[in-house]
């Protein structure tokens, strides 16, 4: 699955160029830090190589969420209520989604993805495994207000955003992003949403730069990509991966980190690139239960409830869109 296909729209030139991807590319570059926007890195390889990272042994939040999801079926059922509109933002996991829509026994499903061949294949295979459950595929981005199917209008809705996907967002992205998801689900709506915990830089800079090299492909993909896409000739070979703890941000930085002094073309404009100097191609922002409360409150959520893994890596939390008060 693409992770960031809600966030795309395409426009492609004459030439079959996706003019939003040049555009991000060749200013990214001519930034004094250079960096491209992470959804870039998910064109068909870096969709197959992130699903190759969800199950490696040094990338724990995926089985950490999973876990959750399985362990407390009997808290969502009681703090969700059975019957309810579960609307996903992007196609679903074929893993995850299932647990969620077991546990509580929604009356639809309604997944919303921009990707419309990943949200049909996602929202068949569903159908096949919940026979009995309506399910309503709506194609759009879901970073705008969306209209939500007229045969879930009457039934309360769940809000899911898995995967601390919210945490690849700088804060300002994200808050955006909550105020959006109140607006399409409306006040009274719930919403439970994976975030990633901060933890030891160790434990982190391994998820982020695993032993079998995966992570390092998925991030030197993107400058293939830009060779493939835009008319570049990068020398990939003298670019290394980096995962890099921020601290100062609680985030993982990746980067790509010129191993030598280097000049190359994309799309007919040329960069240089001196050795040690990097293009920043990914934050995932880690959060506590403090910050994870703020995000959300700042979106127009109100934190009801927060699981975590039996290790404590990994949170999803529980919020609920109550109607605005100005009051203290
Ligand atoms: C999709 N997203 C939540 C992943 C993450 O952990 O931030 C993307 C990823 N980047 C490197 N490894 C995984």
């Amino acid at each position: 699955m693409n992770k960031t296909s809600g966030l795309q729209l395409v426009e492609r030139d004459e030439s079959g160029v996706d003019t939003a991807f040049r555009a991000d590319v060749l200013s990214g570059l001519a930034q004094p830090q250079k960096a491209i926007p992470a959804r870039w890195l998910y064109d068909d390889t870096g969709s197959q190589l992130f699903e190759d990272i969800t199950q490696l042994p040094e990338y724990y939040p995926t089985r950490a969420e999973t876990q959750i999801l399985s362990a407390r079926g009997d808290e969502f059922a009681e703090m969700i209520g059975k019957g309810c509109a579960v609307v996903e933002f992007g196609s679903g996991s074929s893993v995850k989604t299932p647990l969620l829509l077991e546990a509580i026994e929604p009356s639809a499903y309604v997944p919303l993805d921009i990707a419309g061949d990943f949200l049909r294949a996602a929202a068949a295979d569903l159908a096949e495994k919940f026979p009995g459950l309506p399910v309503y595929p709506v194609e759009a981005d879901f970073m705008r207000r969306v209209e939500l199917p007229p045969e879930v209008a009457d039934l309360p809705k769940l809000g899911f955003f898995p995967g601390s996907t919210i945490g690849n967002m700088i804060a300002r992205t994200g808050v955006d992003l909550l105020r959006t998801m109140r607006e399409t689900l409306g006040v009274g709506a719930k919403l439970l949403i994976g975030m990633d915990i901060i933890k030891d830089a160790e434990t982190l800079q391994a998820a982020y730069d695993d032993a079998s090299g995966t992570t390092a492909k998925f991030n030197l993909n993107l400058a293939h990509r830009i060779n493939r896409e835009l008319r570049g000739d990068i020398p990939v070979d003298a670019l290394k991966h980096e995962a890099r703890w921020n601290d100062e941000h609680a985030r993982i930085e990746m980067h790509l980190v010129a191993q030598r002094d280097i000049d190359f073309a994309v799309s007919d404009e040329r960069f240089t690139m001196k050795a040690g100097e990097s293009i920043h191609t990914e934050n995932s922002h880690k959060f506590d239960r403090r910050t994870s409360n703020m995000l959300l409150l700042a979106g127009g959520w109100d934190p009801i409830e927060r699981w975590v893994d039996d290790e404590g890596r990994f949170s999803l939390l529980l919020a609920e869109a109550r109607p605005n008060r100005s009051a203290p």
